[in-house]
């Protein structure tokens, strides 16, 4: 049994996403959910699966001593890979490192970012592509590495989009098709752990 911790700081959707998916695999399991915001709103997500959840904020705490907290709770559940899913702070090459998979070379560490990287690295993906009515539109699941959304993607789609509609029309567009790709890529995770892609 593949054991997973998902991370997430807001709303969730993913992570429901991800905990609907989880119920029906055999071979993967969502043992832990962990969030640095107290009114997250994954966390009632996380209860509403019977999922242990950690709260555990930074506050005062360096980003040393809050890395280190999580760590400490990612090994109590003897978990295995991290599913990032709008998780907000930026993890240390110490931490990454931590989850480094010396078979697939890779960290045992992924992100949903909601671009066609590498374009729009960084925050508000969704609000800067709109903007610039890109051609360039996506979904990209990625390992993480050292640097801001570059680590080896995993799995991408482009979705369409005529930009005559709103806004948050065309992020439902996108946050569907995350969706979709971040539950198959935990399906398919003992597949990514051994060979180190889809
Ligand atoms: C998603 O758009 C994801 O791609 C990005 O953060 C957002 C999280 O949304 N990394 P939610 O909390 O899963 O609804």
């Amino acid at each position: 049994m593949i054991r997973v911790a998902i991370m997430a700081s807001g709303t969730g959707t993913n992570a429901k996403a991800l905990l609907k998916a989880e119920s029906e695999l055999s071979d993967v399991s969502v043992e832990l959910v962990i969030t640095d915001k107290i009114d997250a709103g994954v966390i009632e997500i996380s209860k509403s699966f019977s999922k242990p959840i950690e709260v555990i904020e930074k506050k005062e705490s360096t980003k040393t001593e809050h890395e280190s907290r999580i760590k400490k709770t990612l090994k109590d559940y003897k978990i295995d890979w991290i599913f990032l899913a709008g998780y907000m702070r930026i993890l240390s090459s110490d931490f990454i490192d931590s989850f480094f998979d010396s078979n697939i070379q890779q960290s045992r560490i992924i992100n949903i970012h909601p671009s066609l990287l590498p374009h729009f690295r960084g925050l508000n993906a969704y609000e800067r592509a709109y903007e610039e009515k890109s051609e360039h539109i996506g979904i990209s699941i990625h390992f993480v590495d050292g640097g801001m959304d570059t680590g080896k993607i995993i799995l991408q789609e482009r979705f369409q989009s005529d930009f005559n509609h709103g806004f948050e029309e065309f992020k439902e567009q996108g946050l569907a098709l995350e969706h979709k790709l971040y539950p198959h890529v935990l399906k398919n995770l003992p597949l990514i752990q051994q060979k180190g892609h889809l």
